[in-house]
C-alpha cells in the first residue's frame, strides 16, 4: 500500500518536533516566539469565510506570471536567511523542494554562495538586499544579485533600525533609514525589476510607486521588526486599491494554508509568502518536506478556488469573502 503524505498540519508538527529535538524553540528570528502582529493576523484570517458555489463546478487554473516569470503556484517563499540551526546546504534544499514546485524562492540578507547555491537549484531566485547605512554596500548586493541571475531584487524598508534578537535589538549601526531621492537612484540603475518589502501604509505604498518599485510586500517582517506594527492582511486591502495596477503587490506574515493563500488574494496579493512555514516544512523532511508543503497549499487553494466559483486567480475578488466577528 503506498505511504500516505503528511498533510498541512501534520508537517507543522513533524518540523516543531525534529526542532525540538535538536534543541531549538524558535524559528525567526533569533530566540523569539510569535509576536502580537503575526499573532493578529492569525485571528483575522481565521475570522474571513468565503461564499460558496457549487454548482456548475468550473477547471481551476493556479498559474501567474510574475517578473515576467511563470510560476505555477501563488504560493512562495518570502525572503529567508540561514539560521543558527541550519548547515551551508540548508537553504539549497529549500530552494531544490520550490523548484519543484513552479514557484519562486526570496532570499534576504546572506552572501554569494548562499545565493548561488539557490540559483544553480534552477528555482526563480529574487534577493531581498538589507537597508545597509553604507550605500556602496547595497550597490555591490544589487549587482551581484543581477549578475548572478535574480529575476527580481529588493530591500526590506522595515529593517532600518536593526535585528532582533530575543528583546534586543542588534546592528542598529549596520542599517539605516532609506531616502527616497537614493532609493529612487537605485531602482533607476538597476535592470532587474525591485520590491520594497515591509510596506504597511498607504503612503509608503505611494511613495514605491513614485520610486519607480516594480512590486511592493505587505508584510509585517514575521515577529522580526516592530511588534505593534499594523497587520500585513488588515492594511493589505486598502494599500491595494491605493495602488491600483502601478504595481505588483505581494503579502506575508502569518499564512499557513492554502485557504489563507485563497483570503490574501482575495484581498488583492497576487501573491503569498510562506517563509517560518517553508521552514518547517524543511525541518519535517529537508526539500522533500518544502515541495509537500508549497504542493499541500495549492492544492487547498484549487479547492477552495473551485468551491467558490474561481476558475483563475484573478477572479478572487473580496466580494466573495465574509467576515464572522
Ligand atoms: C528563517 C527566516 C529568515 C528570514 N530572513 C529574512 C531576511 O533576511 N530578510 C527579510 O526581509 N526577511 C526575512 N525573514 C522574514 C520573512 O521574509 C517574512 O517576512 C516573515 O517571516 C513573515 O512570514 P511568515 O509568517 O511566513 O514567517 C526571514 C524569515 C525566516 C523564517
Amino acid at each position: 500500500m503506498k505511504e500516505e503524505s503528511l498533510t498541512i498540519p501534520q508537517i507543522y508538527a513533524k518540523g516543531k518536533e525534529n526542532m525540538k529535538k535538536a534543541g531549538v524553540d524558535w524559528v525567526y528570528p533569533p530566540g523569539r516566539k510569535l509576536g502580537p502582529s503575526v499573532k493578529a493576523n492569525r485571528k483575522y484570517l481565521d475570522s474571513l469565510f468565503f461564499e460558496p458555489k457549487f454548482f456548475d463546478p468550473v477547471d481551476v487554473d493556479t498559474s501567474l506570471t510574475i517578473f515576467g516569470v511563470k510560476l505555477k503556484t501563488p504560493v512562495f517563499c518570502a525572503a529567508i536567511t540561514r539560521q543558527p540551526y541550519m548547515s551551508d546546504t540548508s537553504l539549497a534544499e529549500i530552494a531544490t523542494g520550490i523548484a519543484s514546485t513552479g514557484s519562486m524562492i526570496m532570499l534576504g540578507i546572506g552572501g554569494s554562495a548562499d545565493l548561488q547555491s539557490a540559483i544553480d537549484t534552477g528555482a526563480p531566485v529574487v534577493k531581498i538586499v538589507k537597508p545597509y547605512r553604507n550605500t556602496e554596500l547595497v550597490y555591490e548586493k544589487v549587482r551581484d544579485a543581477e549578475q548572478r541571475g535574480c529575476i527580481a531584487v529588493g530591500m526590506d524598508i522595515d529593517h532600518f533600525y536593526g535585528l532582533l534578537k530575543g528583546d534586543r535589538v542588534e546592528m542598529a549601526g549596520v542599517f539605516s533609514p532609506q531616502r527616497t531621492e537614493e532609493l529612487k537612484q537605485l531602482i533607476s540603475q538597476t535592470k532587474l525589476p525591485f520590491i520594497i518589502k515591509g510596506v504597511l501604509s498607504i503612503s509608503d505604498a505611494e511613495k514605491a510607486v513614485q520610486l519607480g518599485a516594480s512590486a511592493i510586500i505587505v508584510s509585517n517582517h514575521g515577529s522580526g521588526s516592530f511588534d505593534f506594527s499594523v497587520p500585513s492582511m488588515v492594511v493589505l486591502p486598502k494599500i491595494a486599491d491605493s495602488v491600483g495596477n502601478k504595481l505588483t503587490v505581494l503579502v506575508d506574515t502569518g499564512f499557513e494554508t492554502g485557504n489563507d493563500v485563497f483570503k490574501g488574494l482575495a484581498f488583492s496579493a497576487k501573491a503569498v509568502g510562506f517563509a517560518t512555514p517553508l521552514i518547517l516544512a524543511w525541518a519535517a523532511d529537508g526539500a522533500k518536506g518544502a515541495e509537500l508543503l508549497i504542493n499541500e497549499a495549492t492544492a487547498e487553494l484549487r479547492r477552495t478556488m473551485a468551491g467558490a466559483g474561481c476558475p483563475n486567480l484573478s477572479t478572487i475578488k473580496r466580494s466573495i469573502i465574509i467576515q464572522v466577528p
